[in-house]
């Protein structure tokens, strides 16, 4: 089993990755040489690596020497084998008299034996200028196994692009403000934009504690890229095969992953922990996903409509007290022409090759043998369960249901003043991201544009228009063949992240023909097929950034569109935290206050367990759990936060001298 930890020079950052394979005694370490001054400039450097026993660096267990030179950005991954599993080791690089900071890690214990518990973070959706990587750093308190990255490490936009330049808590100047500042398009692009995420202060905490596994999702490369293409790549980008190398060469150097002959782009794996869990990476982007169609540039075959946009041509200048058959008719058209396209059998996003090889790994893993585990367990980037839109509607009737009066006439009347034109009427922002704070609860008279955006709302809440393409949404059919190959697993858990807000549920194999049509009164067909917890992001923004109805009530939405999403919460940023046992699986929406300065106090908001099963016949259940505390700073962990010259970096693979130190926070 091989894991990867990982520190930079000064030496940037530590990381350690976990087990890529099923050598069990095996970790990857990694950093990066960054000169800090012209003086200690090189062509290549040779940099020696220490692992010691315990964390307090007085005993040595093993050491070596590796180069590293412009060829690899100046990065630097070790490939440790003759380890123990269990223990606690440290390690660390030094370069001439340049020492990194100290990581840790522990190895996992090999297939086949006890293992009683594994405690690992999850996180996704990290960007830079939305604001600092609190939620990675309350990880690091939790002493770990492990933590996991579901994708969107970080975004390839320039400087003046999600997040635009009012929007952003880092913005300029440099070296804190967007590096490069431009789109990345080519490999120096791609290794400077990583370079500058590993600068973050909580992010380097968070490396240096535990062992990463890393998977990507699209900005790794480019918005909603899948394998032939992006929606965010122009013909003037260039040719995009050639942007796709670029970003996996840059991804390869900079993620402690243990680089083989063909996991370049296939980077799914299959990694197992003692008798407890077995963990499927999945790749879901650029090997086998076709192109869901969503924000095509126009006139493009593969195209789809522009939902938000048609509907709110068909309802927009209409409240709908006043939707005729006529309107009635055009939004099912619409409807009918979205469903067909999702549900087609041709849609794929795993493909059949990952799918066989998941089938067999599952199969294994559910039988007695070596590789029998007790949790099967699917990292993926994006959210499996069914997310309808949010059915505005639908959320009053479900508090009224409950008998909450009071709160289901409040609802009622910021829909009305939303939707129906009464003049006069305002509504109210509840943004909480930073760049709103200032909005955050203030009334505003209803605008033309606001009023047709709440009646498209209304409308594909109420006639269940699917809207979010280029997630699992779109590839139903592809869903119940992943559902198909893990039907034999003893405890599914699929984890999902992208959308930026926390969800958590069941998902059910559906028969496409059936499941969308209105005219269906029991949505879901037959029991579970898998259980799913979904992280938020770190600080990108989400459904809450442009909310101008309660919170609560885009929660309730979403749950009253969805039959198997039993967990919303649009609310927050943070991480997701889970301790597996061998009877329990239990999970906490770990959340931060604030993205706006590196200050913070984080909070669990919510927990759930879900009891292992011995066998498929009993149904799986998730139940409300109870929240543990969250961890004080540990003061070992804080002698791991880098000096500020060591947290600046360039990164473009010419190892020019970091710049002079910002101040930060
Ligand atoms: C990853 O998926 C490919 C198909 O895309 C498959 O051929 C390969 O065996 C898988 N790799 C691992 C390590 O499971
Ligand atoms: C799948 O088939 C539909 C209907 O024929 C078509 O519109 C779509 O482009 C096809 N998708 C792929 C990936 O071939
Ligand atoms: C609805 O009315 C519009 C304008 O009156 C018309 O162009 C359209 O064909 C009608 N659509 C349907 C589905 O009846
Ligand atoms: C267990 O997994 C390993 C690694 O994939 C594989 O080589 C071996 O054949 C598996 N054993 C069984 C019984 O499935
Ligand atoms: C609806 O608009 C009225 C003004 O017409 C305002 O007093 C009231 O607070 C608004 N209600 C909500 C829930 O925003
Ligand atoms: C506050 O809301 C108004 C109206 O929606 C919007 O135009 C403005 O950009 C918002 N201000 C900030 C700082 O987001
Ligand atoms: C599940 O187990 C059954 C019974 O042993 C077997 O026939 C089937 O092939 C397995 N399915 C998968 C997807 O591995
Ligand atoms: C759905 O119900 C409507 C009205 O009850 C009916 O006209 C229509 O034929 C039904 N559609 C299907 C696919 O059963
Ligand atoms: C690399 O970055 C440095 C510092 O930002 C810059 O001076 C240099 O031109 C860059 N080189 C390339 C090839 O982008």
């Amino acid at each position: 089993m091989l894991w990867v930890a990982g520190l930079a020079l000064g030496l940037q950052a530590v990381l350690a990755e976990i087990p890529v394979s099923f050598d069990h005694d095996g970790v990857i370490l990694w950093t990066r040489v960054t000169p800090r001054t012209v003086n200690e400039t090189a062509a290549s450097y040779e940099v020696t690596w220490t692992v010691y026993s315990g964390d307090d660096l007085s005993t040595v267990v093993q050491t070596g020497v590796a180069n590293t030179s412009a060829e690899r950005d100046f990065t630097v991954k070790v490939d440790v084998s003759g380890l123990e599993s269990g223990p606690q080791y440290a390690f660390r690089f030094q370069v001439a008299h340049i020492v990194s900071d100290v990581g840790t890690f522990r190895l996992p214990v090999p297939p086949g034996q006890r293992l009683e518990r594994l405690k690992f973070f999850l996180y996704s959706c990290a960007n830079w200028g939305f604001g600092y990587f609190n939620a990675y750093d309350v990880g690091s308190r939790y002493n770990l196994d492990f933590w996991v990255h579901l994708g969107d490490y970080f975004y390839e936009y320039g400087v003046d692009n999600y997040p635009s330049p009012s929007q952003a808590v880092r913005y300029e100047p440099a070296p804190l403000g967007l590096q490069p500042a431009h789109e990345i398009l080519s490999l120096s692009d791609y290794r400077r934009r990583h370079a500058l995420y590993r600068m973050d202060r909580g992010l380097q905490a968070l490396s240096a504690s535990a062992p990463l596994i890393a998977l990507w999702d699209d900005h790794e490369f480019v918005n909603n890229v899948y394998t032939d293409g992006a929606e965010n790549h122009d013909p003037e980008d260039g040719p995009f095969p050639q942007r796709k190398m670029n970003a996996a060469q840059a991804w390869h150097e900079w993620m402690p992953i243990r680089d083989t002959p063909s996991n370049f782009y296939a980077i799914n794996r299959t990694l197992q922990f003692g008798d407890l869990a077995t963990m499927f990476v999945l790749e879901d982007r650029v090997t086998a996903r076709t192109n869901s169609g969503q924000n095509e540039p126009e006139g493009n075959p593969n195209d789809i409509p522009d939902v938000d946009s048609v509907v709110a041509g068909i309802v927009g200048s209409v409240p709908p007290s006043e939707w005729g058959q006529n309107v009635t008719d055009q939004l099912l058209e619409l409807k009918n022409a979205l469903d067909t396209r999702r549900t087609g059998a041709n849609e794929t996003m795993l493909g059949a090759a990952q799918e066989a090889v998941l089938a067999r790994d599952t199969d294994a893993a559910s039988r007695p043998g070596l590789n029998q585990t007790v949790w099967q367990q699917y990292l993926g980037g994006l959210v499996m369960l069914d997310r309808g839109s949010p059915d505005l509607e639908g959320a009053v009737a479900a508090v009224r249901r409950q008998g909450d009066s009071a709160t289901a006439d409040l609802w009622q009347e910021a829909l009305d003043n939303l939707t129906t034109g009464t003049p006069g009427a305002t509504y109210t922002s509840y943004s909480p991201t930073p760049y709103n704070l200032g909005n955050l609860t203030k009334s505003f008279p209803v605008s033309t544009s606001a009023q047709k955006t709440a009646r498209a709302n209304v409308a594909l809440g109420r006639y269940k228009l699917q809207y979010y393409m280029d997630s699992w949404m779109g590839y139903i059919a592809d869903r119940n063949r992943f559902l198909a190959a893990i039907a034999n697993a003893t405890n599914p858990v699929v984890y999902g992240g992208d959308t930026h807000n926390y969800w958590g549920g069941y998902i059910y194999s559906v028969d496409p023909q059936g499941y969308f049509g209105l005219n269906k009164t029991t949505p879901i067909d037959g029991p579970p097929a898998a259980l799913e917890f979904d992280v938020g992001s770190v600080t990108s923004t989400g459904s809450e950034g442009s909310a101008v109805v309660p919170l609560e009530m885009i929660n309730e939405a979403f749950k009253a569109s969805s039959p198997g999403l039993l967990i919303a919460d649009v609310r927050f940023k943070g991480g997701m935290y889970v301790e597996l046992t061998q009877t329990n699986q239990h999970v906490e929406y770990i959340y931060v206050d604030t993205i706006a300065t590196e200050n913070y106090e984080a909070f669990c908001g919510m927990a759930y367990d879900a009891p292992a099963r011995s066998d498929p016949s009993t149904e799986l259940v998730i139940k409300p759990g109870s929240c543990g505390p969250v961890p004080e700073a540990r003061p070992y962990q804080q002698a791991l936060v880098l000096s500020e010259e060591a947290r600046i970096v360039s990164g473009n693979g010419t190892n020019t001298p970091a710049p002079a130190a910002a101040t930060a926070g």
